[in-house]
């Protein structure tokens, strides 16, 4: 088979890039311990309902405007089920799950982060328009996947 010369040199050059940001991730990953950012730190998957503050999940007030929403999740429901924030809210979410992988999403928001078992995963969202927000679960999780769901009340 005959490859073009200019072909064989943009071929030799992609598969180089792609062993170099293999490399990368690898040394990343194994070396330094990188994950990824929304995983802020670990906890014992099989003690969630034991370990704080995720044994009390809800919503706390940090100061005027920001908030912090503790999450739980399992199958097949978010803990807590209904939050509510004043308009202009900022709120960071953290979110475990204690069971299996599950996802947390906010269609429309920038809050989407996959939620693994032993991670707490976080994302943060300002709420600035009033109206009641679908929290949804998108990654599948078994047979009541699609019936997984909580809801961000903004007023
Ligand atoms: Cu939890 Cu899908």
């Amino acid at each position: 088979m005959h490859i073009h010369k200019g072909e064989r040199l943009w071929l030799t050059f992609a598969f180089i890039m792609m062993a170099v940001f293999l490399a990368v991730i690898t040394t990343a990953a194994v070396v330094d311990g990188v994950v990824p950012p929304s995983r802020v730190q670990t906890i014992d998957p099989t003690k969630v309902s034991q370990t704080p503050p995720f044994d009390k999940p809800g919503l706390r007030k940090v100061s005027d405007g920001e908030y912090e929403a503790y999450y739980v999740a399992r199958i097949f429901s978010f803990s807590p089920d209904t939050i509510t924030v004043p308009a202009g809210a900022h709120v960071t979410f953290y979110v475990t799950s204690a069971d299996v992988e599950h996802g947390f999403s906010i269609p429309e928001t920038g809050v989407n982060t996959m939620v693994t078992p032993g991670w707490v995963s976080s994302v943060a969202h300002t709420f600035r328009t009033p109206g009641t927000f679908l929290l949804i679960c998108n990654e599948y999780c078994g047979a009541g996947h699609q019936t997984m769901a909580a809801k961000v009340v903004v007023e």
